[in-house]
Order: C-alpha cells, then sequence, then structure tokens
C-alpha cells in the first residue's frame, strides 16, 4: 500500500490509526489547543462524530470505517460463532450518527460487505480495507486538486466556505486541496474563508490551515461574501459537499446556497469539489437529502457565552442544497463535469 505523501502544502493528518485504535485530533478545540483523543471503540467513534470531535464528510466516513475494525475485534471476541450479527448492530448505530454526509453511509457499507465475505477474525481484512478507504481518499483528493486547479485561470482570489481541508478528510483536502494545488502553482495568490457560522469551521479550521500552510487568507463574515464578489476580489467559489444527489444537486455546509446564487449573479464561476464517495444515485434529488438540524444552542450561544435575548428561538439547519443548474463544475477523482446533469453524473460513476 502506498505510503500517506505529504506535499509542501499538506501538513495536518486529523484521523489516524495506531497500534489497536483510532486517534481523533479534537476539532472542538482548535485552533487554540492541538489536543488528540485515543478511542477504543464503535460507541465511542459514534459519540464523536456526533459531537463534532471528528467532522467533515469524508472524514467522518474515515473514522467510521475504522470505527468498524474495534467493533468487529471486540464482536469476535465476545461472540465468535455470531460476531457478524453483532457487527451490524454497531454499524447501523454507526449510520445514525449523523444524518446527511453520504459518505458515512458508503464507508460503512463497504465494511459491512467485505465483512459478509471474511471466514475468520476479521480484525486484519477489515483493517486492511478501511486503511485503503483512507488511502484513497488522499489520493482522490492529490487527483482533484489537479483537476480543479487547471480549471482556474491566474487570478487574484477564490472564496472558500466551511472546512474543506486535512482535517475534513483523510488528509489535503476537497476544495481546500484544490485551494492548495492552485497557490502551490502559482494559479492563485489569495484565499478568502468564510468564517461559517455557528461552528465556525472557517475562522477555526480553514484559517488554521492556511496559516500553518502559510497561504495568505483573509476571514470574512458569511455576509460580507456578496459584497466581496461584487468588488471582483474573487473569480471561483470552491466549496465541497456532503452529499450530492442523481441530478447533481449539492448539499453542503449552511450557506453555500447563497453563495452560488451571488456567484451567479456577479458572475462568478461556482466550482464543487467532492470524491466519487459523496455522489449519491440512490438519492435522486436535492430535495431527498436529509438536512440535520443541530441544537438551538449553536446559534444562541458563542464559546458557552448567551449572545442572543433570552426566551429567544433558533432555527439551525447545518446544511443546505444547491440546485445542479447553479453549479459550473464539478471536480471529483473521476473527472470534471461542467455544468453537471443527471445523464452526466451516471456516466461519470460508471466509467
Ligand atoms: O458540519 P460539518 O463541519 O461536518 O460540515 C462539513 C462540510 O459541510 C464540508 O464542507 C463538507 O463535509 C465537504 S468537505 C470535505
Amino acid at each position: 500500500m502506498p505510503k500517506i505523501i505529504m506535499s509542501q502544502h499538506d501538513s495536518i493528518r486529523a484521523v489516524e490509526w495506531k497500534d489497536n485504535h483510532l486517534v481523533l485530533l479534537d476539532q472542538r478545540k482548535l485552533p487554540h489547543n492541538e489536543q488528540f483523543i485515543a478511542l477504543y471503540s464503535a460507541d465511542d467513534t459514534a459519540e464523536a462524530i456526533r459531537n463534532m470531535v471528528v467532522r467533515g464528510a469524508p472524514a467522518i466516513g474515515i473514522a467510521a470505517a475504522y470505527a468498524v475494525v474495534m467493533a468487529a475485534r471486540k464482536s469476535y471476541k465476545q461472540y465468535p460463532q455470531d460476531w457478524r450479527q453483532r457487527l451490524l448492530a454497531e454499524i447501523e448505530m454507526l449510520k445514525n450518527s449523523r444524518p446527511t454526509a453520504v459518505n458515512l453511509m458508503w464507508a460503512l457499507n463497504r465494511m459491512c460487505e467485505a465483512a459478509d465475505d471474511i471466514q475468520g477474525d476479521p480484525e486484519y481484512p477489515l483493517l486492511e480495507l478501511a486503511k485503503k478507504i483512507h488511502q484513497d481518499d488522499i489520493d482522490a483528493n492529490y487527483r482533484m486538486g489537479e483537476l480543479g486547479s487547471a480549471l482556474i485561470a491566474p487570478s487574484h482570489g477564490v472564496l472558500t466556505h466551511c472546512n474543506t481541508g486535512s482535517l475534513a478528510t483523510g488528509g489535503y483536502g476537497t476544495a481546500l486541496g484544490v485551494i492548495r494545488s492552485a497557490y502551490s502553482k502559482g494559479i492563485i495568490e489569495h484565499v478568502y474563508a468564510d468564517e461559517t457560522r455557528p461552528w465556525w469551521q472557517g475562522s477555526r479550521l480553514t484559517a488554521w490551515e492556511l496559516v500553518k500552510d502559510k497561504i495568505p487568507a483573509h476571514l470574512l463574515c458569511d455576509s460580507a461574501a456578496a459584497h466581496l464578489m461584487k468588488l471582483g476580489k474573487v473569480s471561483w467559489v470552491i466549496v465541497g459537499s456532503d452529499r450530492i444527489a442523481a441530478n447533481g444537486d449539492v448539499a453542503n455546509k449552511i450557506g453555500t446556497y447563497s453563495l452560488a446564487v451571488n456567484a451567479r449573479y456577479h458572475g462568478v464561476k461556482f466550482m464543487v469539489v467532492a470524491p466519487t464517495s459523496t455522489i449519491d444515485l440512490a438519492t435522486l434529488c436535492g430535495n431527498d437529502i436529509p438536512i440535520e438540524e443541530r441544537p438551538q444552542d449553536e446559534v444562541l450561544n458563542v464559546s458557552n457565552q448567551r449572545i442572543a435575548a433570552y426566551h429567544t428561538q433558533a432555527w439551525n439547519p447545518a446544511f443546505d442544497v444547491t440546485p445542479a443548474s447553479l453549479v459550473d463544475a464539478l471536480v471529483t477523482e473521476k473527472g470534471v463535469i461542467e455544468n453537471p446533469t443527471a445523464e452526466k453524473i451516471a456516466a461519470l460513476m460508471a466509467s
């Protein structure tokens, strides 16, 4: 198996398998504390996914794949005759940890299918598959970095939303991988990153990754994006995705849809960067994508400090759906689709 490669602009790994357990960089503590936590069970991993210790669609899929290894070890030890049934229950529990990112279900389905064919101790073969899922994601990100950066004409800047970097993936990143590639080739000079309310993935995570990689960047309030586009400071908006429906509709972090609408109005191009594990052919269109609604407190409070007036209620959808018609380019590791449609996506997935 090829070893994980670190390019000049890729210095972070948030999900790692060490000896017999999973190690996660606790993303709730960033950017002020780089604290790692060790996990030894599927239950603890599901909790870590729910609580945003690990987040980002590909990263939660990879963490869940490693969780299946730990669940299989436990099931085989306790019930050597009946381990598969026990494992299925743990896989179902992991699937329910977050609803929108389909990479979670995709990785768990792959682990589940592999478990079906195993005779004897399942730990080693499942660990090999989890490591492959992890490495394939990194390879896909490097490939998408090449393909996506090739679409960008030399320009001052690009805008991104949420965190799509090494922290959100196996490494390097989806949208941030394209940005890393474009910067390292001298195609872009500057990155604008939305702070991304209410979890601040932009301020706490993307800005941290960009500073670490010495890529010049400005953070902006989510509501400043339209003004930025009007001033002509960005040529592309580049985002990741949590699930892409068969017709090309794109679910991503809340706020992405407004960026796409604003980009079209201002003549700024809109690029979605996602591995094919994010494409869900079983979900026909964006209306069918389950959108996670998170607790009100995430909006009413900032860093545990109450901001909103007491007795205020808040609505906190974590994702929104951008219609395919607003997407100029969908970049996957299998190739680029311009102006995605159901037919083009079906052909790409069949290739
Ligand atoms: O709620 P999060 O932080 O898990 O949401 C993450 C995103 O929306 C990312 O943009 C998405 O997963 C694509 S990135 C690899």
